[in-house]
């Protein structure tokens, strides 16, 4: 049984999540939907806060050789193609004020142990952020803020080509039938239907500066409630007044 350092009161698990845990944030949305664009802008506002960016990305399974040799046959849309059991044990590391060594993936060799993984260490917010963040109920729970970043498909789809083209390097036809194969079907299979689970969602992605200056007053209300915890704990008799 946990017990306030203080008073020495058992605390609720409530209590607990606003007394010492980290304010976890997921955000999702399609491929090129802008879900980083809005994470940058959000931490760029926060820039006196302790924040971390965590990508779903990072987690994306290593490729075996047989699956290299045929890798436009690969669903990168699909939920399998993340090592979902791993992201849930580095979150859960994190949130309990430990450092994580989170792998770089390289979209070029299809792996993650090219280059040097990050250290990531525990934050007052985590952000988790990725096309399939709410597909699991699990890592769901972990997040006290949901975002869902709504932009139209041709604009994603737009942007994308620009993006694996000129950045990745990647041949356009490819591209596009990896968009009609993949992309395009799983979005309205698994990342569609996962909207629903949203607190928020913004519509335009990172040109909502609007919707980006609301999230961080929320998150900021959330922290000075976390705050005025620590200097007052006998605060958490009454917490439940506080929560949204
Ligand atoms: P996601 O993380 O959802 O894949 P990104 O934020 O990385 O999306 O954006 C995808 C691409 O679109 C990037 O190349 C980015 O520079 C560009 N982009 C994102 N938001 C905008 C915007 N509002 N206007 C123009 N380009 C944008
Ligand atoms: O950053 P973003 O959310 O756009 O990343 C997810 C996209 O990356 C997916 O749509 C997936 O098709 C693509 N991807 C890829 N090649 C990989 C891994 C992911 O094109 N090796």
């Amino acid at each position: 049984e946990s017990r306030n350092t203080e008073t020495g009161q058992p605390m609720t698990c409530e209590t607990e999540k606003i007394y010492k845990q980290p304010f976890v944030i997921g955000v999702a949305g399609g491929a090129a939907s802008g879900k980083t664009t809005v994470c940058d802008m959000i931490i760029q506002q926060l820039h006196d806060q302790r924040v971390v960016l965590v990508n779903q990305d990072s987690f994306y399974h290593n490729l075996t050789e047989e699956e290299l040799t045929r890798v436009h046959e690969y669903n990168f849309d699909h939920p399998d193609a993340f090592d979902t059991e791993k992201l849930l044990c580095d979150m859960e590391k994190l949130r309990h004020g430990q450092a994580v060594d989170i792998p770089n993936y390289d979209f070029k060799s299809y792996k993650n142990d090219v280059f040097p993984a990050r250290r990531v260490n525990p934050s007052d917010v985590i952000i988790l952020e990725g096309i399939l963040v709410f597909h699991d109920p699990r890592v769901r729970d972990l997040m006290n803020m949901k975002i869902f970043v709504d932009t139209d498909a041709d604009v994603r789809l737009a942007r994308r080509i620009r993006r694996d083209t000129v950045e990745k390097g990647r041949d356009i036809g490819a591209v596009l039938d990896q968009y009609s194969k993949f992309v395009k079907p799983a979005f309205d299979d698994f990342i569609l239907p996962t909207k629903k689970y949203a607190d928020i969602i913004i519509p335009r992605g990172g040109d909502n500066h609007v919707a980006v200056d609301l999230i961080v007053q929320h998150i900021r209300t959330k922290l000075g409630q976390h705050d005025l915890c620590k200097i007052y704990p006998n605060l958490y008799v009454i917490q439940s007044t506080f929560q949204i």
